[in-house]
């Protein structure tokens, strides 16, 4: 008998296809998701499982399904992922970087681009029959041409985000990560390396691009919010909890930066209520990879990495290859 797979949400039919032709496939109805106790149910003789940011895969549901070999993700980050635990039972993590890089900081730039233009508040002010009440500075943004773009995270999308501002919008590139560039990477990409102050003192502009991990939940809170400019804007695409997302709406509301671009937010997909209330900020359901392109290119990524290690023992790209039998 052909080894059995979860596919934990529902996916393109190709990817289903591809899959069916090596593994017995339980594929999800559009739309459905599992609680825990349920993911671990649909997980008994399953020997993978093909996960999204929505699937914790943590000791609890490893203990549950003993025969589990392989998660693969359908994302770039996993946070989703208890590593250490999948480590510790020899259960291998994939993820899917690279083929989601620009398509990812395409949208981390129109995001950043759209909350200092205002681009989402104006449309509510169209669509609500005011645009009788013109004025001069109706809806006047902050430039972004020739201001200063500050990267929290600089990764493959931070550069790319980097990339595009310095060489498309003649933008100064300032950015603070865990460890420095070295001079080629930071000249390829036009950006000079600051320390967190500077960061948020000088950045006209500030995109969050780090991955999530306990030691940056809510390393943008109130206190480094207040050391921003009041005219700056606050782009998150990274993870929720990164931004402490009350002290965000309360600063938006209090115009304490000019506003906020968010992709992803802390407990998504709920969205926090003051969130909702304030006009300054443009918000969007965690989409910064959705191309069809891209998604299907992710979507293949983690089918191929099913089929490389339950075939094969191999991975294309593994978090823990530690655990893959030598
Ligand atoms: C999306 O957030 C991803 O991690 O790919
Ligand atoms: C993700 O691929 C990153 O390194 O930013």
């Amino acid at each position: 008998t052909r080894p059995a797979i979860l596919i934990a949400r529902d996916v393109f039919p190709e990817v289903v296809e591809r899959l069916q032709a090596h593994f017995d496939v339980e594929t999800t109805a559009p739309g459905v998701t599992r609680t825990a106790q349920e993911l671990a149910q649909s997980l008994q003789g399953k020997v993978g499982v093909m996960t999204t940011g929505g699937e914790r895969i943590d000791a609890t549901l490893l203990a549950a399904c003993p025969q589990l070999k392989i998660a693969a993700n359908i994302a770039v980050g996993y946070n989703n992922f208890d590593l250490e635990a999948m480590t510790a039972s020899g259960v291998l993590g994939t993820n899917t970087p690279d083929v989601l890089t620009e398509t990812t900081a395409d949208f981390g730039f129109a995001l950043m681009m759209a909350t200092a233009r205002r681009m989402t508040e104006s449309e509510h002010f169209l669509r609500a029959g005011l645009w009788k009440q013109w004025s001069l500075d109706l809806f006047a943004g902050a430039e972004v041409h020739g201001s200063t773009l500050g990267i929290l995270g600089m990764g493959r999308i931070g550069q790319g985000i980097a990339r595009r501002g310095a060489h498309g919008f003649g933008m100064k590139v300032i950015y603070h990560n865990r460890s420095r560039l070295d001079a080629a990477t930071e000249g390829a990409c036009g950006a000079r390396y600051v320390g967190m102050e500077e960061l948020l003192a000088q950045a006209d502009h500030l995109v969050l691009v780090l991955p999530y991990s306990p030691a940056v939940h809510h390393i943008i809170g109130a206190t480094e919010i207040a050391k921003m400019k009041p005219t700056a804007t606050l782009t998150n695409i990274a993870r929720g909890g990164i931004v402490d997302d009350a002290a965000l709406a309360l600063a938006l509301r209090e115009r304490r930066i000019a506003a906020a671009g968010l992709d992803v937010f802390e407990g998504e997909p709920a969205v926090h209520p003051d969130l909702l209330t304030v006009p300054n900020v443009v918000l969007t359901p965690h989409i910064a990879s959705a191309t069809l392109k891209t998604r299907m290119a992710m979507a293949m990524l983690a089918a191929d990495n099913l089929i490389a290690y339950l075939t094969e023992g191999r991975a294309l790209t593994p978090l823990n290859p530690q655990v893959i039998p030598g």
